[in-house]
């Protein structure tokens, strides 16, 4: 179904509105004699303590969504549905595609549900939206994927981030492309909307720095685009030797498969950040994707005791391959845990400071910490997707300095 994404100024006119409302209703709530710390958000009293996750289970990023449920229900059922020591109520809701649904869907399990924590958020627009309100309501959110820049800045003590910023994963691979096109050029394609524009900055002032050269750039519209032989065209009009790219989800797997039928004799390389080959979107291109080399902070074939250990139990779960998806919420999990097991109170102020105190994650992808925007300091990898006894898979072939 074709939606249309609320951007720039008006997500944060939208916001701030909201954010406005919420504070209202939790104060209404207070004099009521509820309050945010009190028993509805369990755990102070004994009862379970209540965790919102929300996550995309409709849309262009709905298997992304599941993804992170899974990694996140890992966790739980691995410690007996304790996170720190305390019984867990999850509150789930759909995020959907975008701001607009995923927007009231945490306005939601803040304000009715007054959960403790809200864990999730897939769409970077959608971070964007909801970020005043969590901060006024004053419960912590661990954001597992979306990778709006702007969303951690500060440091507040109720936003964190175990996924990534867009920025930084766009601009891990700049270097290396430089590095493989020489004296080529490179075109931009990318899904138009936050995360494709950040990613593509990223890229672009890593890439560029390097001596690379762009021969030109298309935004394509984010969640409606079902045909890419228009924008095709431009590239091969442009004689770009490689193209860099942002798609995730539906889009990635289209875009990938037209990618392929128009490069049949190969001569053009396809980069991208990770999200472009990741999980089921792999599976679903196949031999199409092969050769594509994108940077990520995790493949699910690292060769790490800790990943192992990861993969396995993960695989036993599902009966199927682990993602960056599934890794990030896995670890949101892990670092709430860790919050939660310090914490004076279930409450949204003291997890939030326990949070400052998480220390170093051992987590899938490599050891990191938080920096002090509350985001991952951690490793990225080139991976290049080859075909692993007749399985397509992001073949890890070395670690990015970049990122
Ligand atoms: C985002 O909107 O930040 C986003 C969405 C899907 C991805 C990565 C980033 O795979």
């Amino acid at each position: 179904m074709p939606v249309t994404v609320r951007t720039g100024a008006s997500v944060g006119r939208h916001a701030r509105l909201v954010a406005a409302l919420v504070a209202l209703a939790l104060a209404t709530a207070a004099c009521g004699g509820s309050s945010v710390s009190g028993g509805k958000t369990g755990g102070k009293t004994g009862g379970p303590v209540k965790v919102g996750l929300v996550v995309p289970l409709s849309g262009v990023y709905a298997p992304l969504g599941e993804d992170m449920r899974n990694g996140f229900q890992l966790y739980l059922n691995q410690h007996g549905g304790k996170l720190g020591g305390k019984e867990i109520k999850l509150v789930s809701a759909d995020e959907g595609e975008g701001p607009q649904t995923g927007v009231p869907a945490t306005t939601r399990v803040v304000t009715q549900e007054r959960v403790a924590a809200v864990v999730g958020l897939v769409n970077s627009a959608t971070a964007a939206g909801v970020r005043d309100t969590v901060v006024s309501a004053k419960v912590p959110l661990i954001v597992a994927n979306a990778g709006a820049n702007g969303v951690t800045k500060g440091g507040s003590p109720y936003i964190w981030r175990t996924s990534f910023t867009n920025g930084n994963v766009g601009a891990a691979l700049g270097p290396e492309v430089a590095k493989q096109v020489g004296t080529g050029t490179v075109y931009i394609i990318t899904a138009g909307y936050t995360a494709g524009k950040e990613q593509i900055a990223g890229f672009k002032q890593t890439f560029q720095a390097a001596g690379g050269k762009i021969a030109g750039e298309t935004y394509t519209p984010f969640g409606t685009t079902q045909d890419w032989q228009p924008y095709l065209s431009r590239i091969r009009s442009s004689g770009a030797d490689a193209v860099f790219s942002f798609y995730a989800g539906a889009e990635a797997v289209n875009f990938v498969k037209q990618f392929a039928q128009f490069n049949a004799g190969g001569s053009v390389k396809l980069f991208g950040t990770g999200f472009l080959t990741e999980g089921g979107v792999l599976s679903a291109q196949g031999p199409a994707a092969a050769g594509v080399q994108t940077a990520l902070h995790y493949s699910n074939l690292l060769d790490t005791p800790r990943n192992e250990e990861f993969a396995t139990a993960y695989r036993q779960a599902y009966n199927e391959e682990p993602t960056v998806y599934a890794m990030q919420s896995y670890d949101a999990a892990a670092v709430l845990a860790g919050a939660l097991s310090r914490a004076s109170a279930a409450t949204g102020e003291a997890i939030g400071k326990a949070l400052a105190d998480t220390g170093t994650v051992d987590s899938p992808r490599g050891s990191w910490t938080f920096d002090e925007n509350h985001d991952p300091q951690q490793p990225y990898y080139l991976r290049k997707v080859e075909n692993r006894n007749g399985k397509f898979a992001n073949v890890v072939v070395s670690k990015l300095s970049n990122g």
